[in-house]
């Protein structure tokens, strides 16, 4: 893995959040997308070369949905960067890891991702990107 890409960050509301980040990193998101197929709604932002993605439920079924009903607003995962994520997940999975998704799927900010349990991860869930061209 190459180096922490983004962390993922569950709240209720992206515009309450979004205007609270716009403060406390002093500029604007750089984009929001939705993800339909996980019933999400993004927002990016950057901090010099690190970035931090909001997720906000679209879907009461959607797993950050859940997640916040569980624990509430808070860091939701941690991603890493990769080069070849069908040979990281084999890896992984070869060392026992479970993996959350048999194959990479399309993620927001055109990555394709690919999660880890928390389980294995001692306590974080763990999301796996790779650029997609
Ligand atoms: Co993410």
């Amino acid at each position: 893995m190459n180096k922490i890409e983004h962390l993922g960050i569950a709240v209720r509301n992206l515009e309450a959040a979004c205007a609270r980040y716009e403060n406390l990193l002093g500029k604007p998101a750089y984009k929001t997308e939705t993800v339909e197929r996980e019933g999400v709604r993004t927002a990016f932002f950057a901090a010099g070369p690190n970035k931090i993605e909001l997720l906000e439920p679209t879907d009461e079924n959607s797993a950050i949905a859940k997640f916040l009903e569980k624990k509430g607003e808070g860091l939701h995962h941690v991603a890493y960067a990769v080069d070849n994520i069908a040979a990281e997940l084999e890896r992984l999975r070869q060392a026992g890891y479970r993996v959350l998704n048999e194959n990479p799927k399309k993620g927001a900010d055109n990555k394709w991702v690919a999660f880890v349990h928390p389980k294995d991860a001692n306590g974080v869930l763990t999301e796996l990107c790779q650029e997609r061209d």
